[in-house]
This record gives structure tokens, sequence and C-alpha cells, in this order.
């Protein structure tokens, strides 16, 4: 087989068959296949797209290209989450005790990253004495004890994506489809899930700006899914504006807990209970989603879901305590209000805008080496369709720094304000299975 023949077939508008893919990505992996030749099918797929057999096959040689997560040690379905990202997403941080707290086995592998605020993995540290090394025996054990635990990312998991995706990305080829839904198909499945529950957002904060793109993508990775032999649900879901209140990681750790403890922001609640009655669903835990959806309800109602989440801490050597008392989470320096320059009602969040602005306060990291600050961020006081008045305060900042001027500025540039009442947009605009 020649790369040039799989190269020509594809700008031609063929079907590549399993082989010709293996090959190509068995080779690119392997270095015997020259970057120019792996951009120029990449460039090729761009135009011509993928049908939903190759895209499968795709995704499927991106996972044989190195380690795949074992999970068979763990009893019951093993149930992922994805979010493709947005700004203030707590949803793991909760989902991942909800679900545990009605027997679904949560086994979550999670990286750091890059991002306005850190990872899950950072967001748990801000937990005194929180650990997510640990090897894959105690791991195991702890899932099948707790019905949860988190690890840090380790092993060589989809090398062959983690090489074409930074290809992609200095070839203008990362905006396309079919490369976009198998490079993330491909890390759920090596990561070791029976089942995935996606959730796909769209909005100023999303990876996919505009509806239609979010939903195309939904649909390639739920057929990808459910192609590969793993059933799929996707959820479409609002990032116009930022998720809840809280855009840090301690704050955010604070606000998991209220939502555990149904005290939270009811966006947030809500995105929740929809994804997380997918979970419970797709994990047999529930005959229908509507009954899953009670479960989850009454785990919040009766303290099972906190409970989930206080035994999850101190099982990983984190001081339980900051449940109770999250004054001793990781706490900044200063605070400052931002308050509104007139009356009327929020029409607006860009939460592009307000994710840049926590990255300003040293919320994430802007390269792999910079040191994250876990106790600032910000608080967000009003949200789109809520009246102010002149003077009420828009949103909190948390900062170690005093001078916040362009923290300020950033937070004016995404808020809008109009005269007239607004509708905020639909929470959830479509589920995709
Ligand atoms: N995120 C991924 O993991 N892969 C892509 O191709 C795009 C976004
Ligand atoms: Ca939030």
């Amino acid at each position: 087989m020649r790369m040039i023949d799989i190269i020509e077939k594809k700008r031609d508008g063929h079907s590549l068959t399993k082989e010709e893919i293996d090959f190509a990505v068995q080779g690119y992996t392997k270095g015997d296949i020259p970057d120019y030749q792996m951009s120029a099918l990449a460039m090729a797929i761009f135009y011509q797209d993928m049908t939903p057999e190759e895209r499968v096959h795709l995704t499927m040689a991106m996972v044989l290209s190195g380690d795949q997560i074992d999970l068979s040690d763990i009893d019951g379905i093993k149930v992922d989450k994805h979010s493709t990202g947005g700004v203030g997403d707590t949803t793991t941080l909760i989902l991942a005790p909800l679900v545990a707290s009605i027997g679904v086995p949560v086994a979550k592998m999670s990286g750091r990253g890059l991002g306005h605020t850190g990872g899950t993995i950072d967001k748990l540290e801000s937990i005194k004495g929180f650990q997510v090394e640990m090897d894959s025996k105690t791991f195991n054990e702890l899932v099948n004890k707790n019905k949860i635990a988190v690890v840090g990312q380790s092993g060589n998991l989809t090398p062959a994506d983690k090489k074409l995706y930074g290809l992609r990305d200095v070839t203008a080829t990362v905006d396309s489809i079919p490369l976009i839904a198998s490079s993330i198909m491909s890390k759920k499945i090596a990561s070791g899930a029976d089942a995935i529950v996606l959730d796909v957002k769209t909005g100023s904060g999303a990876f996919m700006k505009d509806l239609d793109s979010a939903k195309e993508l939904a649909k390639a990775m739920v057929q990808i899914g459910n192609g590969a032999g793993r059933k799929t649900i996707a959820v479409i879901s609002d990032m116009s504006q930022p998720l809840g209140f809280a855009i840090g990681n301690a704050l955010e750790v604070k606000e998991a807990i209220d939502t555990l403890k149904g005290k939270g922001p009811k966006d947030l609640e809500e995105l929740c209970l929809t994804l997380g009655s997918r979970m419970v669903y797709l994990g047999g835990k529930a005959e229908t989603v509507e009954e899953a959806r009670e479960k989850l309800v009454d785990a919040m109602k009766s303290g099972k879901a906190i409970e989930t989440f206080k035994t999850f801490v101190a099982a990983q050597g984190g001081d339980p305590s900051i449940i109770d008392q999250p004054e001793k989470l990781p706490t900044a320096a200063h605070t400052f209000e931002v308050e509104a320059k007139q009356d009327g009602y929020i029409s607006e969040i860009i939460a592009n805008e307000i994710g840049i602005a926590a990255s300003l306060l040293g919320a994430g990291r802007v390269t792999k080496e910079s040191q994250i600050d876990l106790a600032v961020g910000l608080v967000l006081n009003k949200k789109v369709g809520d009246q102010v008045r002149k003077g009420d305060s828009l949103v909190t900042i948390y900062s170690n720094q005093e001078d916040v001027a362009e923290v300020i500025g950033k937070i004016y540039e995404s808020y809008s304000i109009s005269s007239e009442p607004v509708d905020s947009n639909p929470l959830v605009y479509d589920v995709i299975s």
C-alpha cells in the first residue's frame, strides 16, 4: 500500500477502506509517513468528508495506536461524560458524586489542560490533601468500594490523535467534523468507557459557536460511539453565557458543594440533571430517563449526593470538613464588586470574554508550565434576563492582585444591559441518541 494512493483516493471523493485508514494512521504514528503526506490527507478529508464507516475506522485506528485503559475489574457499566468545553463548567465535579450516589460506577481519568480555569483535577486539588496519583489497582478498588474515584491522566493514550491534532493545528484542518469527532471519541473509548454521555456546547464560550455545527458534531460523535459498540447520547447545551455563577477553581468546588446539596444555581443544577439522568439510564440504574432524574433529585434532597462527595474526598486523602466549612478552601486576599452603570435587564454576557477575565486573574493555565492560583476567580451576581439597578453588583472579583483594572474592563465588555426585558436562551437545545 502507498500513502500517495490513499491521499489521491480521498482527494477524488472516494471512501477509504479500514485497511487504508489503518495503514495511514499506524504509519504516521510510527513516523514512517511524513507530516506533509498526513497533512495532505487531513486536507482531503476536510474537503471530501468521511462516511460513517470511515469515521468509525479512523477512531478505532487512533484508539489502537496506544494504551487502552482496562476497567474490566470494576463492577457495572462504566459511563463516562465528556464536555466539549466552556466557561465555568462545573458539571463534572457535581455529576461524578451525584451519579455515583445511586450506584453508577464513576472511574474518571482527568487531565489538567489549558483553559480559563483549571481542569477537574486542578479544581479538586484546591481541597487540602487531595491526591490524584494512584496505581490502577487502588483506583479499581476505590471505584468498587465507593463507586467513585478520580485519577490524573497517565499512560500513552491515543498517540496518533496527539500527533494528528498537533498537525491539524498548524495546517488549518482542525475545523473538520469527522476529524474533531474521531479525535474526541478516540480518547473516550481508549479511556475504557462502556457508554458515553456528551455535553456538546454551543454559543460564544464554546468550541462550536453556532447551533447547526454543534448538532452536526453531536450527531457525528453519537454515530461513532454507537458504531464502535459504546452506547452514546449527546446533549446540546447553551454556552452563550457562563454556566452557574462561579468561574475559578476553589470557587467552583464551593459551587459544586452547594449544587450537590440542592442549593446551587438553577441552570447548573438543570444541566446536571439532564446529563446525569442519561448517565444513570445508560448505566442501567433506571428503566427510563424520567425515573433516573427522580432518583437524582432524591439523592440531592436526601443528602446522599453530598455524602458520596464527602466519602470520595476522604478516600483520596482530602479534608472532608471543607464540605460543611467551605471557608477552609483557598481564599483570595481581595474582593471587588463590578457595578452596573445603568438600570435595565442583562441582555448578554459573552462567555468567552468572562473566561478571559478569569484567566487574567490567574485562574487558568496559559502555558503547560503556568501555576494556577486556586483561590481567584469571578462570581456572577447577575445573569441574562435579570433586572438590574445602577450600582448593583454584576460580578464579584476574587483576586490576589490589587490592580484589577484590566479584569474590570473585560467584564464591562462582556456584559450588555438593555432597557427592555430579555429572555435568556434555552439551556438545552436538543438530545441526540
Ligand atoms: N478537541 C479535541 O479533542 N479534538 C479536536 O479535534 C478538537 C477539539
Ligand atoms: Ca460555574
